[in-house]
C-alpha cells in the first residue's frame, strides 16, 4: 500500500518552479458580469483562496476564503445577500468590510464584541466585466483608505459605441514564464501559424523603438507587421503596445481608412498568479473596426480564442520542461523586453533601483 501511495506521488503531476509574486496591486480575479446578486464564487488570486459575490444591493465583495475562527473555508457556509455565515459555528460576516456582525454561541455572560472581529476582505472594483482585487503585502493589514490605492486598471475605449469580446486561459507555468511569453517577439511565426494569420515563411527583420514609461515600457507607434492578413483591412493603422507592471499589457491600434473614416482597437492583456507556480491569461478587447457587421464578434472571438489555445499549448509543453529545473537563457535582441520585465521586477520588490531604459532605443529581430 505504501509502495504504492509513493508511486502515485511520483508519478503525479508537480507544478513547475515558483515565481516571486507582486503584491499591492489590482488583478483581475474573475468575470463579474455572470455574478448575481445574492450569488457567489470561489478563485484563487496569488496563492490566496478567494470568495467573491454580490451582495443584494449589487456591491461586489472579495474575501480571503478562510474563517477567522478556526479555518473552514465560507464557501462552505450560507449567503443570502446581505452576511456570510460560517457552516462550523454560525458566525456571520459583513463581506465587503469583513466585519463579523454576528457569535451565535455568545451569552450575556461574555464580553467579546463581535464587531471588533474581521475575516480578511480585499477591496474590489468592476472594470470591463472582471473583478478587480486589490492583494495588499502579506501582514500589510486591512486596507482602510482606497483613496490611497493605485487607479483601477481599465481597457481604454475611443468612442461610446463599441464591441467587445474576452478570454481566459488557465497557463500552467509561472507568472514570470506567462508574461515573458506574452512579450515575445520571436514565436509569432512559430507558434501562431496559422493561413489567416501568417505563415513561417513570411519571417523579415524588424526594428521596433521602445521607450521607458513609469513601471513600463512602451513599444511606440507603428504600423503593425505588413505580413499580418487582419492588419491589411483597416487602412492605415498605428499600433501602441505598453507593458506595465505588474502584469499588463495595453495595446491600442487606431487606423484610418481610405475615406478618412476612423476606428480602432484596444485590448488589456493580463497574466495572473494564481499559485506562485502558476497564472491565468485574461484578454478583454474592445473594437469599433466593423462595428455593423453582427457576426465579426464570434468571428474575433473564435479567431482571438485559436490564437491563445496555441499559447497555452505550447506553455502545457514548456511547463513539462520546466518541472526539471533546467537552466534558461535570454538573448538579445528578442529577450530584450523579458530582461527589461526581470529589472523592473526587481526593482518594484526591493524598492530600488533605475529603470532598465534611460531613453528610447531601437531592437532588431526577425520574426
Ligand atoms: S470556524 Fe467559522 S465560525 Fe467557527
Ligand atoms: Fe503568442
Amino acid at each position: 500500500m505504501r509502495v504504492e501511495q509513493e508511486l502515485v506521488q511520483l508519478c503525479a503531476p508537480k507544478d513547475g518552479p515558483p515565481a516571486e509574486m507582486i503584491f499591492g496591486d489590482w488583478y483581475p480575479a474573475l468575470r463579474a458580469d455572470g455574478l448575481k446578486r445574492g450569488e457567489t464564487a470561489v478563485t484563487m488570486l496569488l496563492g490566496i483562496p478567494m470568495l467573491l459575490g454580490r451582495k443584494s444591493d449589487g456591491a461586489l465583495f472579495a474575501m480571503r476564503d478562510l474563517c477567522p475562527h478556526r479555518g473552514i473555508p465560507l464557501s462552505a457556509g450560507w449567503f443570502d445577500g446581505e452576511t456570510v455565515q460560517c457552516k462550523y459555528h454560525g458566525w456571520r460576516f459583513e463581506p465587503c468590510s469583513g466585519r463579523c456582525e454576528e457569535i451565535p454561541s455568545l451569552t450575556s455572560h461574555d464580553h467579546l464584541e463581535p464587531t471588533k472581529i474581521f475575516a480578511n476582505s480585499f477591496p474590489v472594483a468592476e472594470r470591463d466585466g472582471y473583478a478587480w482585487v486589490y492583494v495588499p503585502e502579506a501582514g500589510a493589514g486591512r486596507v482602510t483608505d482606497l483613496a490611497a490605492l493605485p487607479p483601477v486598471p481599465e481597457l481604454p475605449k475611443f468612442g461610446k459605441r463599441f464591441r467587445s469580446a474576452h478570454l481566459v486561459a488557465d497557463l500552467p507555468c509561472n507568472v514570470d514564464h506567462g508574461i515573458i511569453g506574452l512579450m515575445d517577439p520571436a514565436h509569432g511565426p512559430f507558434v501562431h501559424r496559422a493561413w489567416w494569420w501568417r505563415s513561417a515563411a513570411s519571417i523579415h527583420e524588424k526594428t521596433k523603438q521602445f521607450e521607458p514609461i513609469p513601471d513600463g515600457f512602451r513599444m511606440s507607434a507603428h504600423a503593425p507587421s505588413s505580413n499580418s492578413a487582419p492588419y491589411r483591412l483597416l487602412g492605415k493603422p498605428v499600433t501602441t503596445i505598453d507593458f506595465t507592471l505588474p502584469n499588463r499589457r495595453y495595446e491600442t491600434i487606431r487606423a484610418v481608412n481610405a475615406k478618412g473614416k476612423e476606428s480602432w482597437f484596444a485590448s488589456l492583456t493580463t497574466v495572473t498568479p494564481v499559485t506562485a507556480s502558476t497564472c491565468r491569461i485574461d484578454v478583454i478587447a474592445a473594437w469599433d473596426i466593423f462595428y455593423h457587421i453582427p457576426f465579426v464578434t464570434p468571428v474575433a472571438k473564435y479567431f482571438g480564442a485559436k490564437f491563445v489555445a496555441q499559447d497555452q499549448q505550447t506553455m502545457i509543453e514548456q511547463a513539462r520542461g520546466l518541472r526539471s529545473n533546467p537552466g534558461l537563457m535570454l538573448i538579445d535582441d528578442a529577450d530584450k523586453p523579458a530582461k527589461w520585465y526581470f529589472a523592473l521586477k526587481q526593482r518594484r520588490l526591493i524598492g530600488v533601483g533605475e529603470h532598465p531604459l534611460n531613453g528610447p532605443v531601437e531592437l532588431h529581430w526577425r520574426s
